[in-house]
């Protein structure tokens, strides 16, 4: 380790007051993790944002970006992380040696809570569908119907809010119960039986009648609608997916222990949440050509095509809750790992003022009064624009075309050109006791493409580029 490495330590104040918690085993670290990533954005966003952004040409791409940048750089954020044993703005300031990217960690901070803002939005719907999935909404049988009860609810002012309130509520109380406790013990149980459920349901969308122009718009790439915004719009969907870019991994990192290996891990995580993304899409995609519904339209695209599809199945009103049920869990841990951003920084840089409960509470508080204008924009402020967009595409887009891109720039300048190849090859054998082999092509990856790929990402969310 060169003398710049071992510079600057984090603040005495920044360091957890005992030794850091550590992950159980491999096993719970990659389900609990990828429990952090698998969410609403594969479920919800994924397939919605494939539909805008012309389908099958947005997979391929998407799946291109996963590769060159996605993985590269979740493993980037896993490493700074173990390196660190830390809070995010600590962990950046250990390996840098100085506070020059420490502004990563706050925009890190700031963007997370703005995510988890709008998350909790969605969160509180999926609440409302999982009360009434044995009343009301059991007895809507046409799409239109659907479409009608989604709206009357989301743009209602009181409704959504309490929702939004609970989903938060709930997210707290995980996080305080520590992270083996609260998240691990969740995942493990949930994820499988998530899974299960999106296999049956991909059988019965893909026998819809009308849903194979909509399997065709997903696998049949047409390659002349590519374009830079595909790309920016792959990117940002990558990085909200695998959460990189939020330093949230970075902070999971932190909890690894040195005798992991790193990029077996990633690699895990990084596949279970392209397959539940992959499987979502190949259901929402299909059922929404088949009840003739716009399949870019947006977050409402999976709140209207699910309870449509299990309108046609039996125990219809039991599978929408189920889904709803698993659908909350997946979300669940993925709003737990965002507000898991804030929390150890919080209570790490004060300790004598915040504990874990109050940097949680703190955190659920801002969240909450950030999330107002998001739920409005789906019913009274639905008509406000703010550089041309309404309020939740105004937080979605700086989050995942500006602030995600920025912050996974700097995090490949650190490793590519900063850390130095042998320190970030000693981070990754754990000084040698562990196998090599991704090493070189993984840091051309990060030194030279992904800079490149994320700059061009940048142009185009400044509108520079298009
Ligand atoms: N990565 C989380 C999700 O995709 C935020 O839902």
């Amino acid at each position: 380790m060169s003398d710049k490495m071992k510079g600057v330590e984090p603040a005495k104040s920044e360091l957890s007051p005992k030794p850091r918690e550590q992950w159980g085993s491999r096993f719970g670290f990659v389900v609990a993790t990828a429990g952090s990533a698998v969410g609403l954005g594969n479920i919800m966003k994924f397939p919605y944002m494939t539909g805008k952004n012309g389908g099958a040409a947005f997979l391929l791409v998407y799946i291109i970006v996963m590769c060159a940048v996605g993985i590269p750089m979740l493993l980037c954020d896993f490493l700074i992380g173990r390196n660190g044993k830390s809070n995010q703005v600590a962990s950046y300031r250990k390996l840098t040696g100085n506070n020059k990217f420490t502004w990563m960690g706050y925009l890190g901070i700031f963007s997370g809570l703005l995510a988890l803002s709008y998350y909790a939005v969605f969160g509180g719907w999926m609440l409302y569908y999982m009360v009434k999935s044995f009343g009301q909404l059991s007895h809507l049988t046409t799409s239109d119907e659907v479409g009608a009860f989604f709206s009357s609810f989301v743009s209602s002012v009181w409704g959504p809010l309490f929702g939004t309130l609970i989903f938060l509520l709930l997210t707290m109380y995980i996080v305080t119960g520590g992270v083996q406790k609260g998240i691990e013990r969740a995942s493990k149980i949930m994820m499988p039986v998530l899974l299960a459920i999106l296999v049956v349901l991909i059988f019965r969308a893909l026998t819809l009648p009308g849903a194979l122009e909509g399997i065709n718009f997903y696998l049949k790439p047409d390659f002349s609608a590519i374009n830079f915004s595909v790309v920016a719009a792959a990117v940002g969907q990558v990085f909200f997916s695998l959460n990189v870019g939020t330093t949230g991994m970075v902070n999971y990192g932190s909890y690894l222990s040195d005798e992991e290996n790193v990029p077996k891990a990633t690699a895990y995580v990084a596949l279970t949440d392209f397959a539940i993304a992959f499987f979502a899409g190949l259901i929402v995609i299909p059922s929404a050509f088949a009840f003739g519904l716009d399949p870019g339209q947006g977050p409402a695209l999976l709140f209207v095509t699910m309870p449509s599809l299990f309108a046609k199945m039996p125990a219809g009103g039991l599978f929408c809750f189920l889904f709803f049920v698993l659908l909350l869990f997946a979300s669940l841990t993925s709003s737990v790992s965002i507000l898991e951003i804030f929390v150890p920084f919080v209570s790490e840089t004060w300790p004598e003022k915040f504990t874990r409960k109050k940097a949680s509470l703190l955190g659920t508080i801002i969240c909450m009064i950030l999330a107002i204008p998001v739920s409005f924009s789906f019913g009274i402020w639905g008509d406000v624009r703010i550089f041309g967009m309404d309020i939740f595409s105004l937080y979605d887009n700086f989050i995942c075309i500006i602030a995600f891109p920025l912050i996974a720039l700097s995090t490949a300048i650190i490793v590519g050109w900063i850390w130095g190849k042998e320190n970030v090859k000693n981070a990754i054998t754990n000084h040698g006791t562990l196998s090599n082999r991704v090493n070189n092509l993984w840091f051309i990856l990060v030194r030279f493409v992904c800079p490149v790929l994320l700059l061009i990402v940048l142009l185009t969310g400044f509108g520079v580029i298009k």
